[in-house]
C-alpha cells in the first residue's frame, strides 16, 4: 500500500511533507518551535484532521522539550499554555485538540520534567500508530460497501497525506487498487486550495488507480451520466447527530448524491467524532483569507481588487444526506445518534 507520509520523525528531529508544494516539489520542512508548528498546521503545510492531531502531538514535544529547568508545576502550565496556542491555529478539525488533550492527560500524572517528556514522545507515537491502524480497518470495511468497476466520486483529499498513512476514504481505493478492483476515481478539483487536483490526483495517479479530475462545477453531470456508483468523503467533526463537516463542498456533492440515488459514505474515525458538540450548527467553521480565492493559483488577480470574497474553509453535510458513516470500530448506519454513542463505547 501507498507509503507517503505527511510526516518523518527521525534521529530526534521532526519533519512536515509541505503539502503546499505538491504536486510540483516533494519536500521536507523541520519543525522545531511551537511557531513553527502553529504555522505549518494554519497555511497547511500539514492538513487533513488526522495528519493535524499527529503533527500537533510531535510538534508539541519538539518545542517543550528544550525546558531546562527541573520544575514540573512550571513545565506542565508551560505545556499547558502552549496547547492553547497550537490549538487555536485551525478550528473546525477536532482531531487537534482531541490529540493535544490526549498528550495533557498523559502527562498529568509524571513525575518529573525528564518523564513528561519521553511520556510526551511516547503518546505522540501511539496517536500515530493508531491512527495507521485506524486507517487499515477503514479501509477494509469501505471496501467491503464497494464493488468492482465501481465509479467512485472524491471530494477534498482524504487521503494518505490527510492521515498518518493510507487515507481514511482513500484507503479502500488502494486497498482496491491492491486486488484489482478496478475501480474508476473521479476527483474534483476542490476549490478554492485545491486539494482535490494537487493531492488527491497526485496520490492515486502514483499508485496506478484510474483516476480523472473534474471541476468542482462538474459534479452533477458524471453523477446524470451514470459514472458514478458512490461516494467516499473524509470528515474534520462529526457531531452527535452525525451532522459531518468536510471540506468546503461535501454539502453540495451530498445532495446531489441523494437526487440521484448514490451512497453517499462519510470516512470517519473515532478521534473525528465529538460527541460534546450536538449538531452541525455548532461547530465552527474556519472562515480563510480572499486572497485564496481571488488571485492564490493564479498568474494574474482573476477578481477585481475591491469585490468583497467569502471563504468558509468547510461545510456541514446534514445527517440525512449521508448512507453510512466508516470508523475503524465499524460501519454505522442511521440513526447516527445512537450508533455513533455506540460505537465510541466499543472498544
Ligand atoms: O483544509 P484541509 O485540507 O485540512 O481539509 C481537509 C478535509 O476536509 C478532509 O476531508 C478531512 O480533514 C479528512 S482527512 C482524512
Amino acid at each position: 500500500m501507498m507509503n507517503i507520509v505527511p510526516l518523518k520523525y527521525e534521529d530526534d528531529r521532526l519533519f512536515l511533507l509541505d503539502q503546499t508544494k505538491l504536486p510540483g516539489e516533494e519536500v521536507f520542512v523541520e519543525i522545531k518551535t511551537a511557531e513553527d508548528i502553529y504555522d505549518a498546521i494554519k497555511k497547511l503545510v500539514v492538513r487533513g484532521a488526522p495528519a493535524i492531531g499527529v503533527a500537533a502531538a510531535y510538534g508539541l514535544y519538539v518545542s517543550m522539550r528544550g525546558y531546562q529547568r527541573g520544575d514540573i508545576s512550571e513545565f506542565l502550565d508551560l505545556t499547558k499554555n502552549t496547547v492553547d496556542y497550537i490549538n487555536s491555529s485551525r478550528p473546525t478539525a477536532v482531531n487537534l485538540s482531541w490529540a493535544l488533550k490526549r498528550v495533557l492527560d498523559r502527562i498529568a500524572s509524571s513525575r518529573t520534567v525528564s518523564q513528561a517528556k519521553a511520556d510526551m514522545l511516547d503518546e505522540a507515537e501511539i496517536i500515530r500508530r493508531m491512527d495507521v491502524e485506524s486507517c487499515l480497518a477503514m479501509g477494509e470495511l469501505g471496501l467491503s460497501l464497494l464493488k468492482p468497476q465501481m465509479g467512485i466520486l472524491t471530494h477534498c483529499n482524504a487521503g494518505t497525506i490527510a492521515t498518518a498513512q493510507y487515507g481514511t476514504c482513500l484507503a479502500p481505493i488502494h486497498l482496491g487498487q491492491e486486488r484489482g478492483y478496478d475501480f474508476k476515481v473521479f476527483a474534483d478539483e476542490t476549490r478554492p486550495l485545491l486539494q482535490g487536483a494537487r493531492l488527491t490526483s497526485w496520490e492515486l495517479e502514483k499508485a496506478g488507480v484510474d483516476v480523472t479530475l473534474i471541476c468542482d462545477n462538474m459534479v452533477a453531470t458524471v453523477m446524470k451520466e451514470g459514472k458514478i456508483d458512490a461516494v467516499v468523503v473524509g470528515c474534520d467533526r462529526m457531531a452527535a447527530n452525525g451532522d459531518g463537516a468536510n471540506k468546503i463542498g461535501t454539502l453540495q456533492v451530498a445532495v446531489l448524491a441523494k437526487e440521484y440515488g448514490i451512497p453517499f459514505y462519510m470516512f470517519v474515525p473515532t478521534s473525528t467524532i465529538d460527541l460534546d458538540t450536538k449538531a452541525g450548527a455548532d461547530i465552527e467553521i474556519e472562515l480563510r483569507a480572499a486572497e485564496e480565492i481571488k488571485n492564490l493559483w493564479y498568474e494574474k488577480q482573476m477578481a477585481p481588487d475591491r469585490v468583497k470574497a467569502y471563504n468558509p474553509a468547510f461545510d456541514v453535510t446534514d445527517n440525512k444526506y449521508i448512507t453510512a458513516v466508516i470508523t475503524e470500530k465499524g460501519i454505522v448506519r442511521p440513526p447516527f445518534d445512537k450508533g455513533l454513542r455506540e460505537v465510541m463505547n466499543r472498544k
